[in-house]
């Protein structure tokens, strides 16, 4: 759902973070959106969204970014708002390997897709090393990197890649 006007002025671009329940995807957003992070945030009901732009070569980009909820019980609600996405950011948490045990690229709509390891301030007790997440990354052709919503790293990086990539 990528819009353009009259003068191509404009593009909106639908990105979703996708991920098991508390990998930190609503904080990502938070963080990016607003600069925010917060300790105690509570886990994310169905699907909500928020609208941030960027510029992107001059251009203003409307990056519309779908948070969807980890638990398990909103999955059959959640993976109908992977449709049309051109963007994804696929997150698990460094430090619990299930989370990247059950990382799948979703998306078949995406053209730009990101393997996002986030909560990488917790290096002491990691349990998924880089090299495995460059690994998965390769294997499935999605752009990799690890991201920290607490201490700021990589996570603009991230989602900037991912809509420069659809642009
Ligand atoms: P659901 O909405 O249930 O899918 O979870 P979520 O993926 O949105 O996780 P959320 O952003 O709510 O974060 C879960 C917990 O992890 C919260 O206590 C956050 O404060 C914490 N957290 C998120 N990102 C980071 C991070 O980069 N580093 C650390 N140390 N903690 C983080
Ligand atoms: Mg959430």
């Amino acid at each position: 759902m990528g819009k353009e006007d009259d003068r191509g002025e404009e593009y909106l671009f639908k990105i979703v973070l996708i991920g098991d329940s508390a990998v930190g995807k609503s904080n990502l957003l938070s963080r990016f959106s607003r600069d925010e992070f917060d300790t105690n945030s509570k886990a994310t009901i169905g699907v909500e969204f928020q609208t941030q732009l960027v510029e992107i070569e001059g251009k203003e980009v409307k990056a519309q970014i779908w948070d969807t909820a980890g638990q398990e019980r909103f999955r059959a609600v959640t993976s109908a708002y992977y449709r049309g996405a051109f963007g994804a950011l696929i997150v698990y948490d460094i430090t619990r390997s299930d989370t990247f045990q059950s990382v799948k690229p979703h998306c078949d709509t995406a053209v730009a897709q990101m393997l996002v390891g986030n909560k990488c301030d917790l290096e002491d007790i990691r349990a998924v090393s880089v090299e495995e997440g460059k690994a998965l990354a390769e294997e499935e052709g999605l752009f990799f990197m690890e991201t920290s919503a607490l201490d700021a790293t990589n996570v603009d990086k991230a989602f900037e890649i991912v809509i420069r990539e659809i642009f």
